[in-house]
């Protein structure tokens, strides 16, 4: 990085500046009154119900929330669809407006317009009727990131089937465990996808898949690669034939608002994937009323981007019913960040004049290692603000966002939310909230969330504990599907059945913004004393030479725990014994002696999956010198041979 830049950014951090929302910014917000938290939080179901009519419902709820803790149910008796909401309400007023900017990895563009979304969504779901699928059977989607994966969540929700999507980037194995837990009985899927230039091949891996499925009756191929994959006679049929031979109309069911509208898994502590149950009305409440406050979006002239993958819950709530219920242009990109160049989004933004951009911290520390260089290639003044999603932000990251990509001028929603919660629920309003780098602020208006100690009690401000939500959200899952006894075990075990415990842990400063710390199933005992993988590792990457880096507790005979760390230096500096010896100064300086890591190991790399999160499990695996639990998620196995083989010399290298 440029020495001037560089020096910049070090005062920025030395100030810990806070940010005001910009005053234009400010003046034409949809927000930008707080009297909204305290109206919100007297009367909760009057200002969710505000939001549920910004949707078109068939019939009109009679009542806002029903809470038999732990369960929650919203707008009962209210029938609406979410297909009809993300589409047709849209056609007569903006049936041109585009949906979707589809970009494909190796470089092919399509345009979607709402209406022509409407009539492929409606083809597929007649295609689907004509199969026999009815309202409650499920439907596995196993998809790239083409327009035919959103449509066909959309033909699913149209008839009330409800959809399981899996993510591309799932092996066969952990497609058919999901197929099977849902007992899904079509498969929607592709010959192919592209991911930095090679193809990822979806239709073999579905094929391994489906010959131990035996709920599946029928596999519906998408063409994307157009390589030859062999098509088994009477199961597997060809989408665009059955699209083409559908009729273009088709009714969008009158569903009731608890019906459910998808499953998605995700993993938990155990091996066994979860199966997350969203239902229709709750679900599309929380994310239109969030996609249009959290973002500001305006359908008439924004350009909205998630970078996300749809095989994620993000990808789900803020590419496809988010966004569509808003009647938003969005990007939807196919590929890789750095196919064939680092600054592939950076062009993608220039091209299509995208204002809002949402992604993740992981994805901003690899650029921030690249450099400000590939951003700097294009103009990107069209951004005016920047979201983050995933993980905690640590503030170098945060500051280079916004200076790098926002060019120093947009407001930066760091946004708490899980596949639980199905809609954000800490964040920034952009047009009120003053942000404080790496903080996600303040729960959403009608949520109600605190930090509560091992017993129960409220931290305070102050204080640090664990995140809690005391009150239902109309987004929030029902229920693990097939499954409510681990529902309430792992998420009402803690506390009891009224608070809902996400299983992270927070901090609550003296202003009452909430710190989140990363999962609780990551804090380390360190001789008696409680840290947090993430607070080592935001020291770490507070050191100017750190690009990225990964904490996990090592067992240690002395101290209980070992603090191992896995740290990529910057393209700038070398990982050697002389850095090591800094960083451990330098997390000493921020955090205490007690933090300091026992082993770091530098890295070109860390392991992550797909979607880019670090998978801090098989870190510890190779920690504590283990073998390495599952790996098929993993986007870059060799790295893991790597680490090992330096973590080996390591070992009993105890600072
Ligand atoms: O630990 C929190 C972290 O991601 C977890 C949820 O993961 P998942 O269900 O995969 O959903 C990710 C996208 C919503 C949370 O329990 N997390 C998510 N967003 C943030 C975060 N941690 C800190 N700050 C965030 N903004």
């Amino acid at each position: 990085m440029d020495r001037e830049i560089e020096a910049t950014l070090e005062a920025l951090l030395d100030e810990r500046r806070t940010f005001e929302p910009p005053e234009a910014f400010a003046e034409s917000a949809f927000l930008n009154d707080p009297a909204v938290y305290s109206e919100a939080e007297r009367d909760p179901d009057a200002w969710w119900a505000s939001q549920a009519e910004r949707l078109d419902w068939f019939q009109r709820w009679d009542q806002v929330l029903e809470w038999k803790p732990p369960h929650h149910e919203w707008f009962l008796g209210g029938k609406l669809n979410a297909s009809h909401n993300c589409l047709d309400r849209h056609l007569a007023r903006d049936g041109d407006r585009v949906a979707y900017h589809w970009i494909g990895e190796p470089g092919e563009k399509r345009t979607i317009t709402y209406r022509a979304l409407h009539e492929e969504v409606c083809r597929l779901a007649n295609a689907l009727k004509d199969m026999g699928i009815r309202k409650g059977d499920r439907v596995a989607i196993y998809l790239p990131m083409i327009p035919e994966l959103p449509a066909a969540m959309l033909a699913c929700a149209r008839i009330g089937a409800p959809h399981s999507v899996v993510f591309g980037g799932f092996s066969a194995e952990s497609l058919r465990d999901r197929i099977n837990d849902a007992e899904a009985k079509v498969l929607i899927t592709a010959d192919g996808g592209y991911r930095r230039g090679d193809v990822v091949p979806l239709k073999a891996n579905a094929d391994e898949a489906v010959g131990q499925t035996p709920s599946i009756e029928t596999v519906i191929v998408v063409r994307r690669t157009n390589e030859n994959v062999p098509m088994q006679e009477g199961r597997d049929v060809d989408y665009a034939d059955l699209v083409e031979q559908a009729s273009p109309e088709c009714q969008a069911e009158a569903l009731d608002s608890e019906d459910m509208l998808y499953i998605l898994y995700t993993s938990g502590t155990t091996g066994k994937p979860k199966g997350i149950l969203h239902t229709t009305g709750g679900y599309l409440t929380g994310v239109s009323a969030t996609h249009h406050l959290v973002f500001d979006v305006r359908p008439e002239t924004d350009v909205y981007w998630c970078a996300a993958d749809i095989g994620w819950v993000t990808g789900h709530s803020y590419i496809v019913y988010g966004p569509l219920a808003n009647g938003c242009t969005s990007i939807l990109y196919e590929g890789a960040p750095d196919f064939p160049d680092k600054d592939r989004w950076w062009s993608i933004i220039e091209e299509y004049g995208v204002s809002i951009l949402y992604t993740a911290p992981t994805a901003i520390r690899t650029f921030m290692k690249w450099g400000p260089q590939y951003a700097d290639k294009h103009d990107l003044s069209s951004l005016r603000l920047l979201g983050s999603v995933g993980e905690p932000i640590n503030p170098e990251a945060w500051i280079w966002y916004q200076q790098f990509i926002g060019g120093g001028k947009t407001p930066v929603v760091d946004t708490w939310w899980q596949t639980e919660t199905g809609a954000i629920a800490i964040t920034p309003l952009p047009g009120i909230t003053t942000l404080k780098p790496g903080s996600a602020t303040k729960p959403f208006p009608g949520v109600f969330a605190d930090v509560l100690d091992e017993q129960g009690h409220p931290v305070g401000r102050g204080g640090g504990g664990y995140l809690v939500l005391k009150r239902p959200i109309p987004s929030m899952f029902r229920t693990i599907y097939k499954d409510d006894a681990r529902y309430r075990e792992t998420y009402f075990g803690r506390y009891g059945d009224h608070i809902y415990f996400p299983g992270d842990g927070a901090k609550l400063d003296d202003d009452g913004y909430f710190w989140l710390l990363g999962r609780v199933d990551d804090v380390m005992n360190i001789a008696g004393h409680r840290i947090s993988t993430y607070e080592v590792e935001s020291a770490l990457v507070d050191h100017p030479d750190v690009a990225e880096a990964a904490v996990v507790g090592r067992r240690h005979p002395q101290e209980g725990e070992a603090i191992a760390a896995f740290v990529t230096p910057k393209a700038t500096r070398i990982g050697d014994e002389e850095l090591a010896q800094e960083l451990r100064a330098h997390v000493a300086k921020v955090i205490g002696k007690i933090a300091r890591p026992h082993s770091i190991v530098f890295t070109e790399d860390l392991p992550k999956t797909r979607s880019g999160k670090i998978m801090r499990r098989l870190l510890r695996d190779v920690a504590e010198g283990r073998q390495l639990g599952d790996v098929t998620t993993l986007q870059n196995a060799p790295i893991l041979d790597e680490i090992r083989s330096k973590a080996n010399s390591l070992q009993g290298d105890e600072a």
